[in-house]
């Protein structure tokens, strides 16, 4: 029997990691504590997705754990010695840090390292999977050249349009304390793979997104989008004309690469996942494909200062996990995804989701 152990399991990607991995000859084990309503409030509730993930998975074990709490994560691990351990808890929001400096860090960073220690005390050859961000190279991709075309910014440059690369520069510049707390936690994902031969690779995602977020406003922007969208709600864009662009990808695609990864471990590696030049679109552009598949117009304003530390355009260059992972690809559309998200969100707002607590 292998052991999956899952941080964030209650969350939109470590939920589709459960489930990806909840198969025959295959235990899984959540860690989660509903972080995320304290952090968003109680549209930020988890406990829906939790539930369906113990209804789907039949050899599920959830441990209502907090990550920084250091002898609490250390008894999971030593106890359960999982065969592979994905971390996704987090506070995820670039916004929020400014507000809770010590939650923000703490979980990101400290979590991170009890995580990590644990697992080189117990299970040192088990692939360890960081869910980092592209917030790591805080707003230096600003400085790429830019062009201004009718719905969106795009890299003047043929040559830039391959998209951002792991070797981009991740310090001098402002990331957020979101990204700086973030970019602690990679950099001691990396040490742990190089100093103690671990198998550990860093993520830095893009805008993960997919049919089981709670999208609020400070994260989760396309599930948010749609929300609005459906429930008739303003959707406020914070600067750049709203042609700000963000690659965006599926959670099932992002858990494919997981799965690749932990076939094929490597040591302490870093890459870029996200959606690519294909699945990418400004706000303006997601709410256009949103209005074709609910038909219904989006609602919004416009406040002309941006988020602090935002991209304005930011898609990541894909080229190394293909070249690493040749069988993994892009599944799903812009389109097909926003399409399940409306979707999903038509079901909760109903209260028929399965598992749906309002
Ligand atoms: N969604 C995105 O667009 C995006 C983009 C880049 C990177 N990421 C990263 O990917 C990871 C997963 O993102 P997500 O969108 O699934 O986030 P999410 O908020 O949906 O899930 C995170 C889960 O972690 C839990 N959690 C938070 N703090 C915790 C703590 N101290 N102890 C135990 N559990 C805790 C939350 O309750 C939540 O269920 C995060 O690390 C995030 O920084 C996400």
């Amino acid at each position: 029997m292998k052991k999956v152990l899952v941080t964030g399991s209650n969350g939109l990607i470590g939920s589709e990691v459960c489930i990806h991995f909840g198969k025959p000859g295959f235990e899984i084990h959540g860690i989660d504590n509903n972080q995320r309503a304290i952090f968003f409030g109680p549209q930020g509730d988890t406990r829906w997705n939790q539930r369906r993930v113990s209804e789907s998975v039949a050899r599920f074990q959830h441990h209502e754990v907090d990550i920084r709490d250091k002898s609490g994560v250390e008894s999971v691990i030593r106890e359960v010695r999982p065969s592979l351990i994905v971390h996704t808890a987090a506070q995820p929001s670039h916004d929020l840090a400014a507000s809770i400096p010590f939650d923000d860090f703490e979980t990101n960073a400290n979590g991170t390292l009890n995580l990590l220690q644990a697992a080189r005390l117990h299970c040192t050859d088990t692939p360890f999977i960081f869910m980092s961000t592209n917030k790591v190279y805080g707003d230096s991709p600003n400085s790429i050249p830019l062009m201004e075309l009718d719905k969106r910014w795009e890299y003047a440059e043929e040559s830039a349009r391959n998209g951002i690369p792991e070797s981009f520069r991740v310090d001098q510049c402002t990331h957020s304390l979101f990204g700086a707390s973030k970019l602690a936690a990679d950099v001691m994902v990396q040490e742990y793979g190089r100093y103690f031969s671990m198998p550990t690779c860093c993520l830095r995602g893009g805008c993960l997104t997919g049919p089981n977020h709670s999208g609020v406003e400070l994260h989760g922007f396309l599930s948010y989008l749609v929300k609005c969208n459906l429930e008739g709600r303003e959707y406020r864009i914070y600067g750049y004309k709203g042609k700000q662009v963000r690659d965006n990808i599926h959670s099932a695609d992002v858990v494919a690469f997981m799965d690749e990864f932990y076939k094929a471990p490597r040591c302490a590696e870093v890459y870029n996942l996200g959606g690519g030049s294909q699945n990418s679109c400004s706000i303006l552009e997601a709410f256009e494909i949103t209005e074709g598949i609910t038909g219904k117009p989006q609602q919004y304003t416009y406040v002309d200062q941006n988020r602090t530390g935002d991209h304005i355009c930011y898609y990541s260059d894909l080229r190394k996990m293909h070249q690493h992972y040749p069988q993994w690809k892009i599944t799903r559309s812009l389109p097909d995804v926003i399409r399940e998200i409306s979707t999903s969100w038509q079901g909760r707002l109903s209260g028929t989701a399965s598992g749906d607590v309002k």
